[in-house]
């Protein structure tokens, strides 16, 4: 398994209402929920004029910033900037990517196909949508003890198997569930990222888990909705949840627009 760097991390979700426009003291206050939680929203108290001056600070803050972002146009190839832009885009075709869409994306890690992959992933809000688009968390615990009542077989199979799952070049072999810690699950799942030279069996394993979430999980008690308004942001081990996406109403390119990077932990 790759390195994660993780604390002890008992919470799922809090919310932190920052009460300054000093990214300074606003990214104390997010490490310290981070240091406890799996997921952290931050709900602004004050207007902040420059956005991406004030998360690329908060950012800086919490460890290593990666560039993430990747060139939809060019397949998905690393770009070498910090933050990538998921947007609503009225010109592209509707199935063809989560990130200009207005669908609901299925549950998975953001990372599974990065060999050095972020541990904490990072989303401020640009523009809402009216309705809708809203985050949706499953803690990893939870979607575990659910497993082991509806289909524990299928849990051992994750556990036991790693698959490849690669991108634009980009590579990584992990389990799917990886419990060599059991109170602390570890995932790593993109349905549609899974290697195309992976193996039949592997490819159906990965499809059985894409048919669990979406028949056992999505829309259920497990999913836990975070919106966020203008400015505001939320922050979550990636490895430690599973995460999704409601759909939302738009018409207009960028009606809903979020900027999103990640971060290497670093205490
Ligand atoms: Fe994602």
């Amino acid at each position: 398994m790759a390195q994660i760097s993780k604390p002890e991390l008992n919470g799922f979700i809090e919310v932190v209402e920052s009460r300054s426009d000093d990214p300074e003291k606003v990214a104390i206050q997010i490490k310290q929920a981070l240091k406890k939680n799996k997921v952290v929203k931050l709900t602004l108290g004050f207007h902040v004029e420059n956005l991406r001056e004030f998360y690329n600070v908060i950012t800086d803050r919490l460890g290593r910033a990666q560039d993430i972002a990747e060139d939809y146009a060019a397949g998905g190839a690393q770009t070498g900037e910090r933050w990538m832009e998921i947007r609503y885009d009225a010109d592209v075709p509707d199935m063809s990517a989560y990130r200009h869409s207005k669908n609901a994306q299925p549950l998975h890690t953001d990372e599974s196909y990065i060999a050095e992959p972020c541990d904490v992933m990072v989303f401020y809000c640009k523009n809402k949508a009216a309705r809708g688009g809203e985050t949706l968390f499953v803690d990893g615990v939870e979607l575990v003890e659910r497993m082991k009542v509806v289909d524990p077989e299928l849990l051992s199979e994750l556990s036991e198997t790693s698959v490849i799952f690669e991108k634009a070049g980009n590579k990584r072999i992990e389990k799917i569930i990886d419990l060599e810690n059991p109170l602390q699950p570890v995932f790593n799942y993109n349905y549609y990222c899974i290697s195309p030279n992976e193996s039949d069996a592997n490819k159906s394993l990965n499809r059985r888990f894409f048919e669990f979430l979406e028949t056992h999980v999505k829309g259920s008690y497990l999913e836990h909705a975070v919106g966020l308004r203008p400015g505001e942001s939320v922050y979550w081990w990636d490895h430690f949840v599973v995460h999704g996406r409601n759909p939302f109403e738009a018409y207009d390119t960028n009606d809903r627009f979020i900027w999103k990077t990640g971060v290497i932990w670093n205490d």
